[in-house]
């Protein structure tokens, strides 16, 4: 029992040491360092700065908006992928837009698109043209074709 005791205090004195550490980070380095940040009162005082104190400055001023960065940065990719998105009308309730053929229906010849702007989807109805008119892309349907036998 009172070894459990021992434990269970040495296990508290070591979350009050961390703690202790982070409330020291949080309430005196922290404020330490900004307060050593120099900058001046006014933008006429940015002229009076050493260089040593422009360096100071920019390295906090590059923390800083690293730091805003890589918060910010997550927000924007899901911006920038839904701007890439390829599927942009068809089955959209869909989770996975998923298209079965039977081998045996394919016939002579049949052109999947690719491009997923035909209104015939999963077939090419020829929309590709347009698509690469309109973006400068260069997509064209996959074409199945029977061997000449
Ligand atoms: S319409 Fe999409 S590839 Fe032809």
């Amino acid at each position: 029992m009172k070894s459990r005791e021992r434990i269970r205090n040495v296990g508290n004195r070591a979350k009050k040491s961390k703690m202790e550490f982070l409330s020291k980070i949080v309430r005196v380095h922290i404020p330490d360092y900004l307060n050593s940040v120099p900058v001046p009162d006014s933008f006429g005082g940015f002229l009076d700065l050493t260089a040593g104190q422009w360096l100071h400055l920019f390295a906090f001023s590059g923390t800083v908006a690293a730091a805003v960065y890589v918060s910010v940065k997550p927000y924007l990719d899901k911006k920038d992928q839904k701007d890439q998105l390829v599927n942009l009308r068809i089955q959209k309730e869909s989770s996975k837009v998923v298209n079965m053929v039977d081998i045996e229906d394919l016939g002579n010849k049949v052109c999947y698109c690719r491009c997923w702007r035909s209104k015939k989807f999963p077939l090419c109805d020829g929309s590709h043209a347009k698509h690469n008119e309109d973006t400068g892309d260069n997509v064209g349907p996959l074409v199945l074709k029977r061997k000449d036998v």
